[in-house]
């Protein structure tokens, strides 16, 4: 459930009417809802009641550093990727015992300055990455907190680009060799093994996934425990998916997959991390864009809006559907007509959405595009040369620009001419 309802006809943001945002701030732009972030961390607590855990937000679907604020203030740890988004979320006041830090390429520089402001473990995904680690730890004269990612070569069912848990795929280490590396972990000097790291996929619609690769975890904690290893902390990753499509899609709900946690790896006494991203933020935000005119062309008509690919990428880089709905709802009963939804880029790719039934929509009206809170900012870009589009954050019935659309001096000033053109 998000806050994104119809009230006297005009799509809301919780209290606040779309139409308001769109005149103050202009579009396209997105805009997100405190009460849905809150409720859908609230609804992984609850789905956890009872085992010692730590919901460690994976703030690379969406690190506005108000909606990381909102996160840290309801107590959320995070999942980051990268020094910058380590700094992001010390920067949001999460401590650095509450932030793990993942990714296939950490660098030193990155191990060092997590180790000197605080990290509360680093999900490990190498032998190299090990080895540097420790040699990182020890000479800052400490040891590194690690969990070692196992590839449990599972297959999670999703779409092949955001598939993470298959033998083929970059990430972790094969689960067969854990013993192997376990082993040299234990021995490195600047080490400390505190559990055990995995992460399948992203938007999985099916929990059996969860329940192989968990299964699968549970066996190992045993076996390395019998070789003396102190596995205390599960960290199980993120992943749950999110309804793109209300009218036929039902993934399985945060309670289901807590209990499918409950049933794998309930008795083993472990602390559990889970590190959701999509299902925190996803619904938690729409992005706002206007129509520039429709078009007629040959066989079909082109809804031109002021949106594009380089603001929202998902469509063309994954072929992800979106609703897209217009702000001012559409009489009951009203005809609808299939429209190829684009963007203004030069680009075939830059297409939302082919043949879909919209009311009629002409210059100036308002869509929004439901689902577009996670993986939505972060993957903009100013291709095009088009200004970064930017984030507004609604509480009740008050919103606040939470990211300014840059302007275009702020664009050219970023680059520099050398004085040797001439
Ligand atoms: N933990 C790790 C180690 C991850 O790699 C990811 C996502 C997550 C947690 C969070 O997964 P979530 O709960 O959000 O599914 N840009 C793509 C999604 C990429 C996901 C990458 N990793 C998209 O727009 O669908």
């Amino acid at each position: 459930m998000d806050h994104f309802l119809y009230r006297e006809g005009i799509l809301h943001a919780e209290d606040v009417p779309l139409t308001e945002i769109a005149r103050a701030v202009g579009t396209p732009v997105y805009v997100y809802s405190v009460a849905t972030l809150t409720r859908h961390y609230r609804v992984f607590q609850e789905a956890l009641a009872g085992m010692d855990h730590l919901i460690c937000y994976a703030m690379k679907a969406n690190s506005n550093q108000a909606v990381l604020r909102v996160m840290a203030n309801l107590g959320a740890g995070m999942d980051v990727v990268s020094g910058g988004e380590y700094i992001r979320a010390r920067a949001a006041g999460v401590p650095g015992e509450r932030i793990v830090f993942s990714g296939v390429g950490k660098t030193r520089q990155e191990m060092r300055d997590a180790l000197r402001h605080g990290i509360r473990q680093f999900n490990v995904e190498s032998e190299p990455e090990l080895r540097a680690l420790s040699e990182v730890a020890v000479s800052l004269g400490t040891r590194a907190p690690i969990a070692i990612r196992v590839n449990p070569d599972v297959d999670a069912r999703t779409h092949a680009k955001i598939a993470t848990g298959k033998s083929e795929n970059k990430f972790g280490i094969p689960i067969a060799r854990a013993r192997e590396v376990y082993a040299e972990a234990a021995a490195l000097p600047g080490i400390e093994v505190v559990g055990i790291d995995v992460h399948i996929g992203s938007q999985l619609t099916d929990l059996a996934p969860f329940k192989a690769a968990f299964a699968k975890v549970a066996d190992l904690t045993g076996t390395l425990r019998a070789e003396g290893h102190d596995i205390r902390r599960l960290d199980l990753g993120g992943g749950l998916g999110i309804p793109y499509r209300r009218d036929n899609e039902a993934p399985p709900l945060p309670f289901d997959y807590g209990g499918v946690i409950r049933e794998t790896l309930g008795h083993l006494g472990c602390e559990i991390e889970i590190e959701p991203g999509r299902l925190i933020v996803g619904n938690a935000g729409i992005l706002l864009a206007s129509v520039i005119w429709l078009k007629h062309g040959e066989g079909r008509d082109f809804l031109v809006l002021d949106a594009a690919m380089n603001d929202l990428v998902r469509p063309a880089m994954y072929e992800a559907f979106h609703e897209i709905v217009p702000v001012a709802e559409a009489a009951p009963g009203i005809e609808r007509h299939p429209v190829d939804i684009v963007g203004p880029v030069c680009e075939t790719g830059d297409t939302f959405a082919r043949e879909r039934p919209m009311p009629p929509l002409g210059e100036g009206d308002l869509v929004a595009f439901r689902s577009a809170g996670a993986y939505g900012a972060v993957m903009a870009s100013e291709y095009n040369s088009r200004p970064l589009v930017p984030e507004v954050l609604v509480s009740g019935d008050h919103f606040a620009v939470v990211r300014a659309r840059p302007s275009f001096d702020e664009m050219l000033n970023r680059d520099t001419i050398p004085d040797w053109i001439d």
